[in-house]
């Protein structure tokens, strides 16, 4: 997905650039108003060599924040400061762990694990998207319903995604923690 940003923001950069060089000789208003910077730098418009680097002073700046921001992949989970970082480490650590998890299970059924496993095809939050559970008398009502897939869950699954996102696990005691709540919403009924 950053790729993608990336080479778009790029191949602006660099059609800004053949558009901006098209003109022989580029007005000096407009040298001015490309970026302050510039101003100073920029010696007397005469040649290509002068228009370059005028020019190029826009795109550049814009295409270091984007490099700056692109690559930086968060050591843990906490570190991920916002979306982009969230969805790096998804990609990088939690799919490749979730998919291993979810295919040792059941190869057949989770021929296919993506994002979209845990986020549905129009990524919304797991909570949102994945069933919710029934909390009910001290237990999930799927212990009971569904055993097997609540043997996986509790046995399996839970306990990587806590190991990969480097989380504690869900304590009762306190109510802190990762637990299936991390991804399921919990209908606490009575
Ligand atoms: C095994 C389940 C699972 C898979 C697979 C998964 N995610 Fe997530 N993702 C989660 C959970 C759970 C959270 C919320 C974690 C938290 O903050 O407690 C989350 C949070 C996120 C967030 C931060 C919240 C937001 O929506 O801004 C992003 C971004 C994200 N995931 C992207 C991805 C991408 C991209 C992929 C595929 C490469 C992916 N996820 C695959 C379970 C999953
Ligand atoms: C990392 C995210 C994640 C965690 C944590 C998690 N689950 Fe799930 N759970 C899923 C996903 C993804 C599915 C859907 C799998 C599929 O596509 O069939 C699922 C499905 C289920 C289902 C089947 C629901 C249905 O109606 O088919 C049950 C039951 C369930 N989970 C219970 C639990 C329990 C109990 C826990 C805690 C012990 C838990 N889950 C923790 C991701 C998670």
């Amino acid at each position: 997905m950053r790729a993608f940003t990336l080479t778009a923001s790029l191949a602006a950069v660099s059609v800004g650039f053949f558009l901006a060089c098209g003109p022989s000789t580029p007005p000096p208003d407009s040298a001015v108003g490309a970026g302050s910077t510039s101003a100073t730098v920029a010696p007397p418009p005469v040649d290509t060599a002068s228009a370059a680097p005028t020019v190029s002073a826009e795109p550049t700046a814009s295409a270091v924040t984007s490099a700056s921001a692109e690559p930086v992949m968060p050591a843990t989970w906490k570190d991920a400061a916002d979306g982009k970082q969230k969805g790096m480490f998804m990609k990088a650590k939690v799919m490749p762990k979730m998919k291993e998890v979810f295919q040792a299970h059941d190869a057949k059924k989770f021929a296919e694990v993506t994002c979209k496993t845990c986020h549905g095809p129009e990524h919304k939050a797991p909570k949102e998207f994945l069933p919710k559970l029934v909390f009910k008398g001290g237990k999930f009502t799927s212990e009971k319903e569904k055993p097997a897939m609540f043997k996986f869950m509790h046995e399996k699954v839970l306990p990587a995604m806590v190991e990969v996102l480097g989380e504690k696990p869900f304590d009762m005691k306190t109510m802190t923690g990762f637990g299936c709540g991390g991804c399921h919403t919990i209908d606490m009924a009575k």
